[in-house]
C-alpha cells in the first residue's frame, strides 16, 4: 500500500451518537465502581472490568464498547500511560502520511506545528468522550484501553491491526509520577499537590495507577500477539529506542505501508526516525509551550510529554528496595509467558 493522503474517505463523523441508555450505564458503573483519587485529587480511578480509569476516559470508553466500528483497514495504537504513547503515535503517523515532499521539508509536515496528540485522537476520550472531529481523517486511531476492554468490534471478526508498545515498568511509574506533579486544573490554574515518589510505587504495584494493574495491560496484548501475530505487533520502547531504524521498518510492515527499494536508497526510514525523535520533537515550539486539554478540567503543557526520553531514568530517583519489589512483581507476574521487560 502508497503512503496515504491526508484528505481520505474515512469519516470520524459516524462514529458518534450518546443514546441515554449508554449515558445511564456510566452513572451506574461510576456510582458502584471501586475509587481511588491518591495520585491526584483532581482525577479519582474508577475501577472498571478490572482496570482503573478516569471519568472521562470511562464515559468514553463504555460509548466506544458500544459504538464503534473500526474501517476495515483501521490501525490501533494501544499503550498504557508513558510506555511510549506519544513516539509511537509520531512514528505511525508519519509512516502512514509521508511523503517525499513531506519527509524533505518541501511541504508542511503536521508533526512539524501540531502535537502527536493533534495528529492521531484517543478513540476513548478524544472521540468519544470530546467527540471531536479534527483530526486528520486517517485510520489511526490510539487507546489506552486494555486488550480485554477494546471495544469487540475491534478483537472479533475485523481485519484491523494493533500495535502495542511495552516499557520497563520501573520507568513507567517514574515517568507518569513526574507527568501526574504536572498537571493543572482549567479552572483556576491549580496544581496537582505535591505526592511522594515512594506511595507512587506503592500504588503502582498494587495495580492503582491510570490503566493499571500496568502488568495485566501488557499480559494482555502480549497474549494478543502470540495468539494472532499478524494482527498484533508487540514493541518494546527499550528497542525502539537502541534500534529505532530496523523497528520503524518492522512497524511499516505490519501497517501495510512497506518502504519501497526507491525510499530505503533515498534513506527516508532514517528521515522518519529522526521526525520522530525526542531531540527533534521536543525542540518543537508547539510542543515547548503550547497548552494541551487532557480532560474538560484538567490541562498539561505539552513539554510534559516530552521529559527525558531514556531508558533507565528510574536509576536516578528508585531506591533500591523499590527496584527489587518492582522486578518481584515482573518476575512473578511474566512468569511463564515468554516476555521480559528491558
Ligand atoms: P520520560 O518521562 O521517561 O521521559 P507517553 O507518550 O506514553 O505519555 O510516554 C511519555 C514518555 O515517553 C516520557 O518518558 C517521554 O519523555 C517519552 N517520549 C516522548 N516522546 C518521545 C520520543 N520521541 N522518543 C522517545 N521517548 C519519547
Amino acid at each position: 500500500m502508497n503512503p496515504i493522503e491526508l484528505e481520505s474517505s474515512f469519516d470520524y463523523t459516524t462514529l458518534r451518537g450518546e443514546p441515554e441508555t449508554i449515558q445511564n450505564k456510566f452513572k451506574e458503573i461510576i456510582s458502584r465502581a471501586p475509587r481511588n483519587n491518591e495520585w491526584t485529587s483532581f482525577i479519582e480511578l474508577f475501577q472498571y472490568q478490572g482496570f482503573w480509569h478516569s471519568p472521562s476516559f470511562l464515559e468514553g470508553t463504555i460509548l466506544a464498547q458500544e459504538e464503534f466500528q473500526p474501517h476495515p483497514n483501521e490501525i490501533i495504537l494501544c499503550s498504557a500511560p508513558k510506555a511510549g504513547t506519544t513516539w509511537l503515535k509520531a512514528l505511525a503517523f508519519s509512516i502512514l502520511t509521508r511523503s517525499k515532499n513531506t519527509l524533505n521539508n518541501l511541504e508542511p509536515n503536521p508533526l512539524l506545528s501540531s502535537t502527536p496528540h493533534e495528529c492521531v485522537p484517543f478513540l476513548e476520550v478524544d472521540l468519544f468522550q470530546k467527540k471531536q472531529t479534527q483530526y486528520p481523517q486517517i485510520p489511526l486511531i490510539a487507546t489506552h484501553l486494555p486488550y480485554v476492554s477494546l471495544p469487540k468490534s475491534i478483537t472479533t471478526n475485523s481485519t484491523c491491526r494493533i500495535v502495542y508498545i511495552s516499557r520497563d515498568p520501573k520507568d513507567v511509574v517514574v515517568s507518569m509520577w513526574h507527568f501526574i506533579g504536572n498537571i493543572k486544573t482549567c479552572k483556576n490554574n491549580e496544581e496537582s499537590a505535591i505526592f511522594p515518589l515512594e506511595r507512587a510505587v506503592e500504588l503502582f504495584c498494587e495495580g492503582i495507577s491510570k490503566n493499571g494493574p500496568y502488568w495485566d495491560h501488557v499480559l494482555g496484548y502480549w497474549k494478543a500477539s502470540l495468539e494472532q501475530p499478524d494482527r498484533v505487533l508487540f514493541l518494546k520502547y527499550e528497542n525502539l529506542k537502541s534500534d529505532t531504524k530496523v523497528w520503524v521498518k518492522r512497524l511499516a510492515e505490519f501497517m501495510g505501508f512497506p518502504f519501497s527499494s526507491e525510499e530505503v536508497i533515498e534513506d527516508a526510514i532514517q528521515k522518519v526516525v529522526d521526525l520522530c525523535s525526542f531531540e527533534n520533537l521536543s525542540n518543537l515550539e508547539v510542543n515547548k509551550n503550547a497548552e494541551f486539554n487532557l480532560f474538560s478540567t484538567v490541562k498539561v503543557k505539552n513539554n510534559k510529554y516530552f521529559r527525558k526520553g531514556e531508558v533507565g531514568d528510574w536509576k536516578t530517583c528508585l531506591s533500591e528496595e523499590d527496584r527489587k519489589k518492582i522486578d518481584r512483581i515482573s518476575e512473578e507476574k511474566l512468569k511463564d509467558s515468554g516476555l521480559t521487560f528491558g
